[in-house]
């Protein structure tokens, strides 16, 4: 199955204006244009889902069962705080890397700890917008996409 679903938690819909010193200056849409264009290369679709609500992100993770074949998910702050969403990922069994923009083992204490990293595939961090390309790229090549 080669689609990826890429998820973005609470607060990402600001990309460009929130905090520009830690998140840069590139928007939500910028990174989604970057990764479905790099992703149309190896003909692998991918699909964006954003939500400002923990229930809402639960809910989309359960509904890429069966049709997705790798989830890509920068959960923002429920990272720190959500056994729903760590449950979740867990529960549906697609392979996933988890994303952030911002090394979080270079900011405050209470992001140091990340719920979701013991139940996913892999992680990115610290590399700006380019987290989310190094994570596509782990993807198509894990879901056996031949990069050339
Ligand atoms: C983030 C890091 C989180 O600590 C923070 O709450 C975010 C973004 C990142 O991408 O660096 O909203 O996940």
């Amino acid at each position: 199955m080669k689609k990826i679903l890429v998820i973005n938690g609470p607060n990402l819909n600001l990309l460009g204006t929130r905090e520009p010193e830690i998140y840069g200056s590139e928007t939500l849409k910028d990174i989604e244009n970057r990764m479905r264009n790099y992703a149309g290369k190896f003909n692998v679709e991918v699909d964006f889902f954003q939500s400002n609500h923990e229930g809402e992100i639960v809910d989309s993770i359960q509904a890429a069962r069966d049709k997705y074949g790798f989830i890509i998910i920068n959960a923002a702050a429920y990272t720190h705080t959500s056994v729903a969403i760590r449950d979740a990922l867990s529960a549906v069994e697609i392979p996933s890397i988890e994303v952030h923009i911002s090394n979080i083992y270079k900011r405050e204490h209470f992001r140091h700890k990340s719920y979701l990293s013991p139940v996913v595939t892999g992680e990115v961090m610290g590399l700006g917008i380019e987290s989310y390309m190094a994570a596509l790229f782990a993807a198509l090549i894990k879901m056996g996409v031949e990069i050339e």
